[in-house]
Protein backbone atom coordinates (compact mmCIF):
# COMPACT_ATOMS: atom_id res chain seq x y z
CA UNK A 1 0.00 0.00 0.00
CA UNK A 2 1.04 3.30 -0.26
CA UNK A 3 1.26 5.52 2.68
CA UNK A 4 1.68 9.83 2.28
CA UNK A 5 5.70 9.42 2.06
CA UNK A 6 6.73 5.94 1.30
CA UNK A 7 5.95 3.43 -1.31
CA UNK A 8 5.52 0.53 1.63
CA UNK A 9 4.47 -2.08 -0.96
CA UNK A 10 7.70 -1.41 -3.28
CA UNK A 11 9.61 -1.33 -0.23
CA UNK A 12 8.23 -4.89 1.23
CA UNK A 13 10.09 -6.30 -2.01
CA UNK A 14 13.32 -5.67 -0.68
CA UNK A 15 12.92 -8.25 2.68
CA UNK A 16 12.84 -11.42 1.13
CA UNK A 17 11.58 -12.72 4.98
CA UNK A 18 8.54 -10.67 5.08
CA UNK A 19 6.97 -12.98 2.08
CA UNK A 20 6.37 -15.84 3.85
CA UNK A 21 3.37 -17.82 5.33
CA UNK A 22 3.42 -18.55 9.34
CA UNK A 23 0.36 -21.06 10.01
CA UNK A 24 -0.71 -21.42 7.11
CA UNK A 25 -1.56 -17.38 7.28
CA UNK A 26 0.56 -14.20 6.16
CA UNK A 27 2.91 -13.27 8.35
CA UNK A 28 2.46 -9.96 9.52
CA UNK A 29 5.62 -9.14 11.59
CA UNK A 30 5.49 -6.64 14.20
CA UNK A 31 8.27 -7.60 16.82
CA UNK A 32 10.53 -5.09 14.87
CA UNK A 33 12.16 -4.08 17.99
CA UNK A 34 13.40 -7.41 19.41
CA UNK A 35 14.82 -7.42 15.82
CA UNK A 36 14.28 -5.89 12.52
CA UNK A 37 14.39 -8.25 9.44
CA UNK A 38 17.36 -7.31 6.65
CA UNK A 39 17.02 -6.49 3.04
CA UNK A 40 18.51 -8.09 0.33
CA UNK A 41 21.57 -5.39 -0.04
CA UNK A 42 22.61 -6.18 3.56
CA UNK A 43 22.17 -10.06 2.37
CA UNK A 44 24.07 -9.39 -0.94
CA UNK A 45 26.68 -7.31 1.28
CA UNK A 46 27.73 -10.31 3.56
CA UNK A 47 27.29 -12.54 1.01
CA UNK A 48 29.83 -10.78 -1.33
CA UNK A 49 32.14 -10.43 1.36
CA UNK A 50 32.55 -13.99 2.39
CA UNK A 51 32.17 -15.16 -1.18
CA UNK A 52 34.97 -12.44 -2.76
CA UNK A 53 36.91 -11.22 -0.01
CA UNK A 54 36.93 -12.87 3.39
CA UNK A 55 40.20 -12.18 5.41
CA UNK A 56 40.84 -10.81 8.62
CA UNK A 57 41.85 -6.97 9.31
CA UNK A 58 44.49 -5.01 10.05
CA UNK A 59 46.63 -7.77 9.71
CA UNK A 60 47.65 -8.66 6.32
CA UNK A 61 49.61 -7.28 3.82
CA UNK A 62 47.98 -9.52 1.35
CA UNK A 63 45.02 -8.43 -0.88
CA UNK A 64 42.30 -10.14 0.41
CA UNK A 65 43.64 -8.67 3.99
CA UNK A 66 43.38 -5.34 2.63
CA UNK A 67 40.01 -5.53 0.75
CA UNK A 68 38.48 -6.35 3.70
CA UNK A 69 40.21 -3.75 5.76
CA UNK A 70 39.08 -1.25 3.65
CA UNK A 71 35.74 -2.47 3.99
CA UNK A 72 35.78 -2.63 7.91
CA UNK A 73 37.06 0.82 7.84
CA UNK A 74 34.78 2.21 5.23
CA UNK A 75 31.52 1.02 7.45
CA UNK A 76 32.94 2.69 10.22
CA UNK A 77 32.62 6.04 8.20
CA UNK A 78 29.96 5.19 6.53
CA UNK A 79 28.23 4.78 10.14
CA UNK A 80 30.03 8.11 11.50
CA UNK A 81 28.30 10.13 8.74
CA UNK A 82 24.71 8.43 9.37
CA UNK A 83 25.13 10.05 12.75
CA UNK A 84 27.02 12.67 12.44
CA UNK A 85 30.09 12.00 14.49
CA UNK A 86 32.80 14.72 14.55
CA UNK A 87 35.59 11.93 13.39
CA UNK A 88 34.64 8.55 12.32
CA UNK A 89 37.61 6.98 15.39
CA UNK A 90 34.72 8.43 17.73
CA UNK A 91 32.88 4.92 16.73
CA UNK A 92 33.69 1.44 17.98
CA UNK A 93 32.55 -1.26 16.40
CA UNK A 94 30.48 -3.60 19.66
CA UNK A 95 29.05 -6.45 19.51
CA UNK A 96 25.59 -4.58 20.20
CA UNK A 97 24.00 -2.16 22.79
CA UNK A 98 24.92 -4.46 25.75
CA UNK A 99 28.23 -4.35 25.13
CA UNK A 100 28.51 -0.45 24.57
CA UNK A 101 27.16 0.55 27.67
CA UNK A 102 28.96 -2.16 29.74
CA UNK A 103 32.13 -0.94 28.04
CA UNK A 104 31.37 2.93 29.55
CA UNK A 105 30.15 1.44 32.90
CA UNK A 106 33.47 -0.69 33.43
CA UNK A 107 35.89 2.37 32.03
CA UNK A 108 34.32 5.50 32.61
CA UNK A 109 32.77 3.83 36.15
CA UNK A 110 36.51 2.75 37.21
CA UNK A 111 38.01 5.87 36.40
CA UNK A 112 35.48 8.29 38.39
CA UNK A 113 33.17 6.26 40.37
CA UNK A 114 33.77 6.90 43.73
CA UNK A 115 32.20 5.51 47.23
CA UNK A 116 29.12 7.78 47.65
CA UNK A 117 28.95 8.86 44.05
CA UNK A 118 25.95 7.99 41.98
CA UNK A 119 24.87 7.14 38.58
CA UNK A 120 21.52 8.13 37.32
CA UNK A 121 18.99 6.06 34.99
CA UNK A 122 15.23 6.27 34.37
CA UNK A 123 12.29 4.13 35.90
CA UNK A 124 12.17 3.02 31.35
CA UNK A 125 15.22 1.06 31.19
CA UNK A 126 15.86 -1.70 29.82
CA UNK A 127 18.02 -4.36 31.65
CA UNK A 128 20.99 -3.81 29.25
CA UNK A 129 20.99 -0.36 30.68
CA UNK A 130 20.47 -1.17 34.33
CA UNK A 131 22.35 -4.18 35.36
CA UNK A 132 25.60 -3.28 34.09
CA UNK A 133 25.23 0.05 36.10
CA UNK A 134 24.33 -2.00 39.07
CA UNK A 135 27.45 -4.03 38.88
CA UNK A 136 29.57 -0.78 38.70
CA UNK A 137 27.68 1.18 41.64
CA UNK A 138 28.23 -2.30 43.91
CA UNK A 139 32.13 -2.66 43.21
CA UNK A 140 32.72 1.21 43.99
CA UNK A 141 30.29 1.54 46.28
CA UNK A 142 27.94 3.80 44.77
CA UNK A 143 24.72 4.18 44.18
CA UNK A 144 22.31 3.59 40.99
CA UNK A 145 19.29 6.70 41.40
CA UNK A 146 16.25 5.97 38.99
CA UNK A 147 14.66 8.76 37.35
CA UNK A 148 10.41 8.18 37.87
CA UNK A 149 8.02 8.11 35.28
CA UNK A 150 4.24 8.98 35.50
CA UNK A 151 1.08 6.81 34.64
CA UNK A 152 1.46 7.57 31.12
CA UNK A 153 5.11 6.53 30.51
CA UNK A 154 6.44 9.70 30.69
CA UNK A 155 9.65 10.76 32.58
CA UNK A 156 9.08 12.85 35.10
CA UNK A 157 11.48 15.99 34.37
CA UNK A 158 10.02 17.87 37.41
CA UNK A 159 11.84 15.28 39.54
CA UNK A 160 15.59 15.61 37.09
CA UNK A 161 16.89 18.80 38.62
CA UNK A 162 17.42 17.63 42.14
CA UNK A 163 18.34 13.96 40.82
CA UNK A 164 21.37 15.64 39.01
CA UNK A 165 23.07 16.58 42.18
CA UNK A 166 27.24 16.63 42.43
CA UNK A 167 27.23 13.06 43.47
CA UNK A 168 25.82 12.36 39.96
CA UNK A 169 28.67 11.28 38.02
CA UNK A 170 26.81 10.48 34.87
CA UNK A 171 23.16 10.12 33.47
CA UNK A 172 22.32 6.67 31.42
CA UNK A 173 18.90 6.84 29.78
CA UNK A 174 17.02 5.38 26.68
CA UNK A 175 16.07 7.96 23.86
CA UNK A 176 12.96 5.91 22.95
CA UNK A 177 11.48 3.66 25.61
CA UNK A 178 11.32 -0.40 23.99
CA UNK A 179 8.69 -1.24 25.88
CA UNK A 180 6.60 1.81 26.02
CA UNK A 181 7.17 3.74 23.20
CA UNK A 182 7.81 6.83 25.43
CA UNK A 183 10.15 9.50 22.76
CA UNK A 184 12.33 11.06 25.57
CA UNK A 185 13.05 15.13 25.55
CA UNK A 186 16.84 14.01 24.72
CA UNK A 187 17.70 17.98 24.07
CA UNK A 188 16.18 19.03 27.23
CA UNK A 189 17.94 15.89 29.19
CA UNK A 190 21.23 16.76 28.16
CA UNK A 191 20.79 20.49 28.90
CA UNK A 192 20.36 19.64 31.75
CA UNK A 193 22.82 17.23 33.01
CA UNK A 194 25.40 19.22 30.80
CA UNK A 195 25.02 22.71 33.35
CA UNK A 196 25.64 20.72 35.93
CA UNK A 197 28.62 19.21 34.45
CA UNK A 198 27.35 15.70 34.31
CA UNK A 199 28.22 13.59 31.14
CA UNK A 200 25.50 11.61 29.41
CA UNK A 201 25.11 8.09 27.43
CA UNK A 202 22.08 8.00 25.42
CA UNK A 203 20.82 4.32 24.91
CA UNK A 204 19.64 4.54 21.16
CA UNK A 205 19.02 1.18 20.30
CA UNK A 206 15.42 2.08 20.21
CA UNK A 207 15.95 5.01 18.17
CA UNK A 208 18.36 5.53 15.62
CA UNK A 209 15.80 3.68 13.05
CA UNK A 210 13.02 5.47 13.17
CA UNK A 211 14.29 8.97 13.46
CA UNK A 212 17.41 11.08 12.32
CA UNK A 213 20.22 10.71 15.61
CA UNK A 214 22.98 13.63 15.49
CA UNK A 215 24.94 13.42 18.24
CA UNK A 216 27.08 16.44 17.61
CA UNK A 217 23.65 18.40 18.02
CA UNK A 218 22.47 16.44 20.88
CA UNK A 219 25.95 16.91 22.37
CA UNK A 220 25.91 13.17 23.08
CA UNK A 221 28.79 11.96 25.23
CA UNK A 222 28.21 8.60 24.84
CA UNK A 223 25.65 7.00 22.51
CA UNK A 224 24.86 3.19 21.65
CA UNK A 225 22.97 1.09 19.34
CA UNK A 226 22.50 -2.34 17.76
CA UNK A 227 23.00 -3.15 14.17
CA UNK A 228 19.91 -6.09 14.15
CA UNK A 229 17.64 -3.52 15.18
CA UNK A 230 18.10 -1.52 12.48
CA UNK A 231 18.12 -3.43 9.46
CA UNK A 232 21.69 -4.99 9.85
CA UNK A 233 23.02 -8.35 10.89
CA UNK A 234 22.84 -9.60 14.64
CA UNK A 235 25.87 -9.41 16.84
CA UNK A 236 27.66 -5.95 15.62
CA UNK A 237 26.42 -2.83 17.33
CA UNK A 238 28.09 0.99 17.55
CA UNK A 239 29.80 2.92 20.27
CA UNK A 240 30.23 6.39 19.83
CA UNK A 241 32.24 8.46 22.09
CA UNK A 242 33.50 12.25 21.98
CA UNK A 243 36.92 11.34 21.16
CA UNK A 244 37.80 13.77 24.74
CA UNK A 245 36.26 11.02 26.63
CA UNK A 246 37.50 7.98 24.53
CA UNK A 247 40.84 9.31 24.70
CA UNK A 248 41.09 9.46 29.01
CA UNK A 249 39.49 6.34 29.47
CA UNK A 250 41.03 3.21 29.69
CA UNK A 251 40.98 0.06 27.79
CA UNK A 252 38.46 -2.50 28.65
CA UNK A 253 39.34 -5.81 27.03
CA UNK A 254 42.90 -6.50 26.39
CA UNK A 255 43.72 -8.59 23.01
CA UNK A 256 44.64 -8.13 19.46
CA UNK A 257 44.29 -4.98 17.82
CA UNK A 258 43.76 -2.77 20.47
CA UNK A 259 48.22 -2.78 21.70
CA UNK A 260 50.55 -0.99 19.89
CA UNK A 261 53.69 -2.87 21.34
CA UNK A 262 53.34 -5.81 23.87
CA UNK A 263 56.28 -7.31 26.24
CA UNK A 264 56.06 -9.39 29.87
CA UNK A 265 56.33 -5.62 31.22
CA UNK A 266 54.67 -3.35 29.79
CA UNK A 267 52.10 -3.00 27.06
CA UNK A 268 51.59 0.07 25.06
CA UNK A 269 47.75 0.39 23.76
CA UNK A 270 46.68 1.52 20.15
CA UNK A 271 44.79 4.81 19.45
CA UNK A 272 41.47 5.35 19.02
CA UNK A 273 39.45 3.41 17.69
CA UNK A 274 41.16 0.30 18.01
CA UNK A 275 41.64 0.83 21.71
CA UNK A 276 38.10 -0.22 22.31
CA UNK A 277 38.24 -3.41 19.55
CA UNK A 278 40.36 -5.96 20.85
CA UNK A 279 40.29 -8.98 18.76
CA UNK A 280 39.22 -10.14 15.50
CA UNK A 281 36.46 -7.89 14.90
CA UNK A 282 33.02 -8.29 13.38
CA UNK A 283 33.82 -8.19 10.16
CA UNK A 284 31.22 -9.04 7.89
CA UNK A 285 28.74 -7.67 10.62
CA UNK A 286 30.41 -3.88 10.09
CA UNK A 287 29.77 -4.59 6.68
CA UNK A 288 26.29 -5.70 6.55
CA UNK A 289 25.78 -2.48 9.49
CA UNK A 290 26.88 -0.13 6.47
CA UNK A 291 24.89 -1.32 3.73
CA UNK A 292 21.93 -1.32 6.14
CA UNK A 293 23.00 2.52 6.59
CA UNK A 294 23.52 2.97 3.02
CA UNK A 295 19.92 1.04 2.13
CA UNK A 296 17.97 3.58 5.14
CA UNK A 297 19.80 6.82 3.93
CA UNK A 298 18.35 6.00 0.34
CA UNK A 299 15.21 5.86 1.57
CA UNK A 300 15.55 9.06 4.02
CA UNK A 301 14.93 8.72 8.00
CA UNK A 302 12.78 11.83 7.42
CA UNK A 303 10.01 10.01 5.77
CA UNK A 304 10.98 6.81 7.64
CA UNK A 305 9.69 8.76 10.44
CA UNK A 306 6.89 10.08 8.83
CA UNK A 307 5.74 7.79 7.37
CA UNK A 308 5.89 5.47 10.81
CA UNK A 309 4.65 8.57 12.96
CA UNK A 310 1.43 7.94 10.10
CA UNK A 311 1.08 3.94 10.98
CA UNK A 312 1.34 4.47 14.81
CA UNK A 313 -1.38 6.40 15.05
CA UNK A 314 -3.60 4.59 12.65
CA UNK A 315 -2.76 1.37 15.19
CA UNK A 316 -3.51 3.35 18.35
CA UNK A 317 -6.79 4.38 16.71
CA UNK A 318 -7.90 1.14 15.61
CA UNK A 319 -6.52 -0.42 18.75
CA UNK A 320 -8.69 1.99 21.01
CA UNK A 321 -12.05 0.87 19.71
CA UNK A 322 -11.12 -2.87 21.11
CA UNK A 323 -13.35 -3.10 24.10
CA UNK A 324 -11.13 -4.14 27.27
CA UNK A 325 -8.00 -2.66 25.55
CA UNK A 326 -5.69 -0.87 27.82
CA UNK A 327 -2.50 0.94 26.54
CA UNK A 328 0.41 0.56 28.80
CA UNK A 329 2.50 3.93 27.92
CA UNK A 330 0.30 6.65 26.32
CA UNK A 331 3.16 9.38 25.67
CA UNK A 332 1.96 11.49 22.98
CA UNK A 333 5.27 11.97 21.67
CA UNK A 334 6.29 8.47 20.41
CA UNK A 335 7.74 5.80 18.30
CA UNK A 336 8.08 1.75 17.31
CA UNK A 337 6.15 0.18 20.11
CA UNK A 338 2.52 -0.02 21.31
CA UNK A 339 2.25 -1.92 24.49
CA UNK A 340 -1.59 -3.06 25.73
CA UNK A 341 -3.33 -5.88 27.89
CA UNK A 342 -6.48 -6.97 27.45
CA UNK A 343 -8.83 -7.16 30.26
CA UNK A 344 -7.46 -10.03 32.06
CA UNK A 345 -5.57 -12.27 29.90
CA UNK A 346 -2.28 -13.18 30.33
CA UNK A 347 -0.08 -11.12 27.74
CA UNK A 348 1.59 -14.66 26.61
CA UNK A 349 -2.11 -16.48 25.98
CA UNK A 350 -2.62 -13.40 23.12
CA UNK A 351 0.94 -13.56 21.96
CA UNK A 352 0.06 -17.29 21.29
CA UNK A 353 -3.04 -16.83 19.72
CA UNK A 354 -1.79 -13.79 17.61
CA UNK A 355 1.23 -16.80 16.48
CA UNK A 356 -1.36 -19.12 15.19
CA UNK A 357 -3.02 -15.88 12.87
CA UNK A 358 0.72 -15.35 11.58
CA UNK A 359 1.00 -12.41 13.87
CA UNK A 360 4.10 -12.34 15.44
CA UNK A 361 4.39 -9.78 18.46
CA UNK A 362 6.56 -9.87 21.84
CA UNK A 363 4.64 -10.78 25.00
CA UNK A 364 5.99 -10.67 28.52
CA UNK A 365 8.48 -8.06 30.27
CA UNK A 366 10.24 -6.70 27.35
CA UNK A 367 13.35 -7.14 29.27
CA UNK A 368 12.07 -4.27 31.55
CA UNK A 369 11.17 -5.79 34.78
CA UNK A 370 11.69 -3.27 37.14
CA UNK A 371 9.25 -1.44 34.40
CA UNK A 372 6.40 -3.65 34.76
CA UNK A 373 6.38 -3.38 38.66
CA UNK A 374 5.91 -0.08 38.66
CA UNK A 375 3.00 -0.57 36.08
CA UNK A 376 2.02 -3.57 38.76
CA UNK A 377 1.73 -6.09 35.78
CA UNK A 378 3.45 -9.32 34.54
CA UNK A 379 4.50 -8.01 31.18
CA UNK A 380 2.81 -6.40 28.23
CA UNK A 381 1.45 -7.32 24.09
CA UNK A 382 3.89 -5.06 22.32
CA UNK A 383 3.82 -4.32 18.45
CA UNK A 384 6.37 -2.94 17.70
CA UNK A 385 6.69 -1.27 13.86
CA UNK A 386 9.30 -0.76 11.26
CA UNK A 387 8.85 1.58 7.94
CA UNK A 388 7.60 -2.14 5.78
CA UNK A 389 5.04 -2.35 8.34
CA UNK A 390 1.02 -1.50 6.47
CA UNK A 391 -1.98 -0.48 6.91
CA UNK A 392 -2.81 -4.18 5.99
CA UNK A 393 -0.44 -5.40 8.85
CA UNK A 394 -2.66 -3.26 11.63
CA UNK A 395 -5.80 -4.27 10.36
CA UNK A 396 -4.83 -8.28 10.65
CA UNK A 397 -3.10 -7.08 14.30
CA UNK A 398 -6.47 -5.43 15.24
CA UNK A 399 -8.93 -8.57 13.97
CA UNK A 400 -6.14 -11.01 15.60
CA UNK A 401 -6.35 -8.99 19.04
CA UNK A 402 -10.13 -9.33 18.51
CA UNK A 403 -10.20 -13.00 17.85
CA UNK A 404 -7.93 -13.52 20.34
CA UNK A 405 -9.96 -11.24 22.77
CA UNK A 406 -13.38 -13.62 21.59
CA UNK A 407 -11.92 -16.80 22.44
CA UNK A 408 -10.08 -15.98 25.67
CA UNK A 409 -12.48 -14.15 27.48
N1 LIG B 1 15.66 -6.53 22.54
C1 LIG B 1 14.76 -6.15 23.56
C2 LIG B 1 13.43 -5.75 23.01
O1 LIG B 1 12.82 -6.58 22.38
C3 LIG B 1 15.31 -5.19 24.52
O2 LIG B 1 12.95 -4.69 23.21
Amino acid sequence: MITSVLNTAELRKDFPLLEQSVNGKKLVYLDNAATTQKPKEVLEALNTYYEEYNSNVHRGVHLLSQKATDAYEAARTNVAAFINAKHSHEVIFTRGTTEGINLISNTFGRMFLQKGDSILITAMEHHSNIVPWQMICEERGATLKVLPIDDDGVLKMEELPALLDDKTKLFAFTYVSNSLGTVNDVHEIIAQAHGKNIPVLVDAAQAVQHMKVDVQHLDADFLVFSGHKIYGPTGIGVLYGKEQWLNVLPPWQGGGDMIKTVSFEKTVYNELPYKYEAGTPDVSGAIGLSAAITYLNGIGLEAIEESEHELIQYALEKLTAIEGLTFIGKAKDRAGAISFLLNGIHPFDVGELLDKQGIAVRTGHHCTQPLMDIFNIPGTVRASFAFYNTREDVDLLVAGVRKAAQMLS
